[in-house]
């Protein structure tokens, strides 16, 4: 069985982390969508918080599987056996912080390998921290998050 791993810290899930998941979901016969904690960044919601969000936008894909860990992602894919990391590239910007994680994460595991898949063209602009800045100051949210998720956002401010 070919399994995934999509981490990240999801702090909220967004459309363009969602088409992320349905694309590797046909790619892989189990996608594993993992919250982790970038110790950079100080989270709006918690784990907890992050998973149901998660959860309740990806119950149709019946492959995919939402966990959370803490520690390194390489001892995560390590526990379930797993060698493909999948990240998604938005802008060039993002690919020297990502090749420099790809190759950080490979010095810990050398079987791993970092798949990446191209944004779709219309959230190449999109990130979490854009969509927690709309929803401070009541912006419009469609089409950039899932909307059975937006009010849980909304809610936050
Ligand atoms: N669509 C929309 N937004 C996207 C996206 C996509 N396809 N892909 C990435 N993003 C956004 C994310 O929402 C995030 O936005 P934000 O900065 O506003 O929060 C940003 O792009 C960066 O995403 P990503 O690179 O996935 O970072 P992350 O902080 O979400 O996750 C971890 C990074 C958690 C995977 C990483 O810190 C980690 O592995 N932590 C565990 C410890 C470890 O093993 N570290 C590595 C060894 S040194």
């Amino acid at each position: 069985m070919k399994i995934a791993v999509y981490p990240g810290s999801f702090d909220p899930l967004t459309n363009g982390h969602l088409d992320i998941i349905t694309r590797s979901s046909k790619l892989f016969d189990k996608v594993l969508v993992t919250v982790l904690t970038n110790s950079t960044k100080q989270p709006l919601f918690s784990v907890e918080e992050r998973l149901d969000l998660i959860r309740r936008t990806t119950k149709h894909l019946k492959n995919v599987e939402v966990e959370s860990f803490s520690g390194l992602l390489v001892n995560f894919a390590k526990e379930k056996n797993c060698n493909v990391l999948i990240k998604g590239l938005r802008v060039v910007s993002d690919f020297e912080y990502e090749f420099q994680m790809a190759l950080a994460n490979k010095s810990q595991m050398p079987e791993l390998e970092t798949l990446f898949l191209p944004s779709a063209q219309e959230y190449m602009f999109l990130s979490s921290s854009i969509v927690k800045e709309l929803a401070r100051y009541h912006g419009d949210l469609t089409g950039l998050v899932p909307p059975e998720i937006e009010q849980d956002i909304r809610n936050k401010f």
